[in-house]
C-alpha cells in the first residue's frame, strides 16, 4: 500500500485524481469486499487529500507541516494559483502557491525520500513556435502566472528530489471554471459569440490527465527504484490541436441537449484584450511520455465527446 497525499482536492485535476485514486481503493480493513476488481498487479493506495482549509500553500511551513503528519510515499501537487489574469496584479501572491510552495514539497520530499507528481503549463512558452514545443525547448513565459510555475519547475528542479513535472494545457472538464463550462451557460444567453482563432493548443481533459496520473503511478509508485530513472519534466496534453474558435464549435456540435447554440464569429486577440498576455502558439509535443511512459492522452475532440457524455462526475 503507497501512502499518497494529494494537495487541490477540489481544482479540476485535484477532483478527477481523487475519484481515480478512490476506483483504486482496496476493501476495508473490516473485511468488506474492493469495490472494483483490481488486476492482482495494479498497487492500491492510502490516500490523504488536502484541501485549502486543511492547508494554506501560502505558508510554507503549514506544508512542511502537512507532509511531516501524513508521511506520504508520494506527494501529489494538483494545487495551483490558475488565475492568469488576476497574476498579473497578485505577483507575489501567486508566486507563493506556484513557486514557493511546490519548492517547500520538493524539500520534503527530497529530505523523506518521497516521490513528488507536479503539473506545470503550456505557458512557460513565448508561442512563438510554429511546430510542437520539446521539453528541453527554450523558455520565454510571457506573463506573471507562466512565470510563477516555471519558477515553480525550476525549484523543483534544484533540490534534486524525484519528481515527475507534467506540463499540461488549456485545461477543463464538467466541474471548475473552464473554458468548456463558460461556452455551456453563454449557450443559453447569447445568440452570437465572438471566439479568439488565432491561438492555437490542445484541449485538455481533466479526466485524462488524472488518468494519465495513475497510468504512471501504477506503473513506478511501488518502485522507488525506478523514480530517478523517470525523474524529469515531461509534456503531458491531448492528442492534436485546434484554436479557442475550434474548441467552441466542437463544443456547441458535440454537447447534448443544447437549447440552442450561438453562431460564433472568429475573432483576434487583438479584438479581445486581456490583461495577461497568451501565446499564441501552445501546441507540446508529448513524445517522450510516450516513449518513457507509453502513455499518450487522447486526440481532444474525443476525450471532449467523452466528457459531454459523462455529464458531471456522479451524475
Ligand atoms: N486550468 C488550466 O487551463 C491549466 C492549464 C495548464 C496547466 N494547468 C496546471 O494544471 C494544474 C491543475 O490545474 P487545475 O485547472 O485543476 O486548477 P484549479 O481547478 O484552478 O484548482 C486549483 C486548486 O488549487 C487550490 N489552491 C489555490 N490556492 C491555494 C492555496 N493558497 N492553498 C491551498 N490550495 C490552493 C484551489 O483551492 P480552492 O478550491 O480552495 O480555490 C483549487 O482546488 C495546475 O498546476 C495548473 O497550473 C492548468
Amino acid at each position: 500500500m503507497t501512502r499518497v497525499l494529494l494537495f487541490g482536492r477540489n481544482g479540476q485535476v485535484g477532483g478527477e485524481l481523487v475519484r481515480q485514486f478512490e476506483q483504486r481503493r482496496p476493501g476495508r480493513s473490516n473485511g468488506e469486499p474492493a469495490r472494483l476488481q483490481l488486476p492482482r498487479d495494479q498497487p492500491a493506495y492510502e490516500l490523504t487529500v488536502l484541501d485549502r482549509a486543511a492547508c494554506d500553500l501560502s505558508d510554507p511551513d503549514a506544508v512542511h507541516a502537512a507532509i511531516a503528519q501524513a508521511r506520504p510515499q508520494v506527494i501529489v501537487n494538483a494545487a495551483a494559483w490558475t488565475a492568469v489574469d488576476r497574476a498579473e496584479t497578485e505577483q507575489e501572491a501567486c508566486r507563493r502557491i506556484n513557486a514557493d510552495a511546490p519548492a517547500a514539497m520538493a524539500a520534503a520530499a527530497r529530505d523523506s525520500g518521497a516521490l513528488l507528481v507536479h503539473y506545470s503549463t503550456d505557458y512557460v512558452f513565448d508561442g512563438r513556435a510554429s511546430v510542437p514545443y520539446r521539453e528541453s525547448d527554450p523558455v520565454g513565459p510571457l506573463g506573471a502566472y507562466g512565470r510563477s510555475k516555471l519558477d515553480g519547475e525550476r525549484a523543483i528542479a534544484a533540490t534534486g528530489c524525484a519528481a515527475v513535472v507534467l506540463r499540461t494545457s488549456w485545461v477543463y472538464g464538467m466541474t471548475g471554471q473552464n473554458f468548456l463550462r463558460t461556452m455551456l451557460r453563454l449557450a443559453g444567453e447569447r445568440e452570437e459569440l465572438g471566439v479568439v482563432d488565432d491561438q492555437q493548443g490542445s484541449p485538455t481533459w481533466s479526466r485524462s490527465i488524472a488518468r494519465g496520473t495513475l497510468h504512471l503511478l501504477d506503473r513506478h509508485a511501488h518502485d522507488p527504484a525506478s523514480w530517478a530513472g523517470i525523474s524529469g519534466l515531461y509534456h503531458a496534453t491531448a492528442s492534436g490541436s485546434t484554436t479557442w474558435f475550434g474548441f467552441a464549435s466542437a463544443i456547441f456540435e458535440l454537447a447534448p441537449g443544447l437549447a440552442r447554440r450561438p453562431r460564433l464569429r472568429p475573432l483576434t486577440t487583438a479584438d479581445y484584450p486581456l490583461p495577461a498576455p497568451r501565446p499564441a502558439w501552445s501546441v507540446l509535443d508529448c513524445g517522450l511520455l510516450q516513449a518513457r511512459f507509453g502513455l499518450v492522452l487522447p486526440a481532444w475532440r474525443d476525450a471532449l465527446s467523452e466528457c459531454l457524455a459523462a455529464g458531471t462526475p456522479n451524475s
